[in-house]
């Protein structure tokens, strides 16, 4: 087989089909911002270590640097630019800018989809548990405080759709 080969690859992002000619060593980061354009997931270290790549994949969250685009052939994939519903920002989105969540906002769109991701895992039941199941995000801008503030205030229903 050729190593450059690509592979017809159809992901669903934020509602929109797009078929792809991947080679299969593409990250789906890389894909998603190169490729589909969509630059609002970052890449910080591109190595698995700082949760700035984080989406959701059918529902889950998943580093996108670490997951290769031709895998995810047919999944539906949530970024950051699909999180608000048309005007209507996201409780976590809203919540974030209510608790000063972000400073360079570099992080933001992987804490933004992480938390919901988290939310709906519905493991976390104390402010411990949720800076733990959020530890894989790192904030170099020292905003975790508002994060987590941000985070339990949706959960414990401050926050309504
Ligand atoms: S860019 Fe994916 S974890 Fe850092
Ligand atoms: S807001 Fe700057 S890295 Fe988190």
């Amino acid at each position: 087989m050729e190593t450059n080969e690509t592979h017809q690859t159809s992901l669903r992002v934020n509602g929109t089909e797009y078929r792809l000619d991947l080679v299969p060593w593409v990250s789906l980061l890389d894909a998603l911002r190169e490729k589909i354009h969509l630059t609002g997931t970052k890449k910080g270290c591109d190595h698995g270590q700082c949760g700035a790549c984080t989406v959701l994949i059918d529902g889950k969250r998943v580093l996108s640097c670490l997951t290769l685009g031709v895998m995810k052939d047919g999944a539906e994939i949530t970024t950051i630019e699909g999180i608000a519903d048309g005007e209507n920002l996201h409780p976590v989105q809203k919540a974030f800018i209510e608790h000063d969540a972000f400073q360079c906002g570099y992080c933001t769109p992987g804490q933004i989809c992480s938390a919901i991701g988290m939310i709906q895992e519905g493991k976390a039941k104390t402010r411990e548990d949720v800076q733990e199941l959020m530890s894989g995000n790192l904030c170099r801008c020292g905003a975790n405080r508002g994060i987590i503030d941000a985070i339990m205030e949706v959960k414990e229903g401050g926050h309504h759709e």
